[in-house]
């Protein structure tokens, strides 16, 4: 069943909010590379190959640190806000996109959409000081099958996650249940419900130890709320349906 709303895209998540996801036609999409420091990524999985597009939902360490050099080595398009993609364009890396809430931009095969996040964004440079990153974001991702997939970036719930599902109706969404710096598995829980979404992947918990929330709390506040979802608890390294 998994493998049929899929359509031929892979989905391999590499630990906190960091997924790679594979076009049925093969282009290769980084979610929020977070990799050298990552201490749930596997070895083997810190070098990426071929890629063609790198998503930026905001600019903190955890989701940023890899992007440059990452899109330096492989020539891939970042795709963030317009404060963002202008730092990567200072660094020097030419393929930056910039994309706001509410826009939509073809990217080689896919359709990507910049939705709503609240949380913080800021960019830490290299000499130590702090620089405004915009506003987070998360992304509704659509592949030439007609599948859709939502991450939710780092936010806390909020009611116009309705609007995402009502108006892009995501078949998966990659959600946040770590606590503290991001929402609860309970509030995690109330996005599942509010995303009307049927699939739902834990991302960015156990990373740190502020990041406490489980997939089991999650899933019992899930049950609770009498929601009918497939949750995915995919382990750094693994390929969604495999
Ligand atoms: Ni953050
Ligand atoms: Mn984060």
């Amino acid at each position: 069943m998994v493998q049929e709303m899929l359509g031929g895209t892979r989905i391999t998540y590499l630990g906190h909010a960091t997924f790679r996801l594979t076009t049925p036609g093969g282009e290769n999409i980084l979610i929020d590379p977070f990799l050298t420091d990552n201490p749930q990524i596997p070895e083997e999985l810190k070098q990426v190959g071929d890629l063609d597009t790198i998503l930026v939902t905001h600019g903190h360490f955890d989701h940023f640190a890899d992007a440059i050099p990452v899109a330096r080595q492989t020539g891939a398009t970042v795709v963030a806000n317009f404060e963002i993609s202008s730092y990567v364009q200072s660094q020097g890396i030419e393929n930056s996109m910039p994309l706001n809430k509410g826009g939509t931009a073809r990217v080689g095969g896919v359709k990507v959409t910049g939705t709503n996040a609240f949380h913080a964004s800021s960019i830490q440079t290299e000499d130590g000081s702090t620089i405004y990153g915009g506003e987070p974001m998360g992304f509704v991702v659509e592949f030439e099958s007609g599948f859709k997939v939502y991450h939710a970036g780092d936010t806390a719930v909020f009611g116009d996650m309705r609007l995402i599902g009502e108006l892009y109706g995501p078949d998966l969404a990659l959600l946040p249940i770590g606590d503290r710096v991001v929402m609860s598995p309970f509030e995690a829980a109330h996005a599942a419900r509010l995303l009307g979404v049927r699939h739902v992947v834990p991302m960015h918990y156990g990373t740190f130890p502020f990041l406490p929330g489980t997939p089991e709390e999650f899933e019992r506040h899930a049950r609770e709320l009498g929601l009918e979802l497939e949750i995915h608890v995919m382990k750094p390294g693994e390929e969604l349906g495999s």
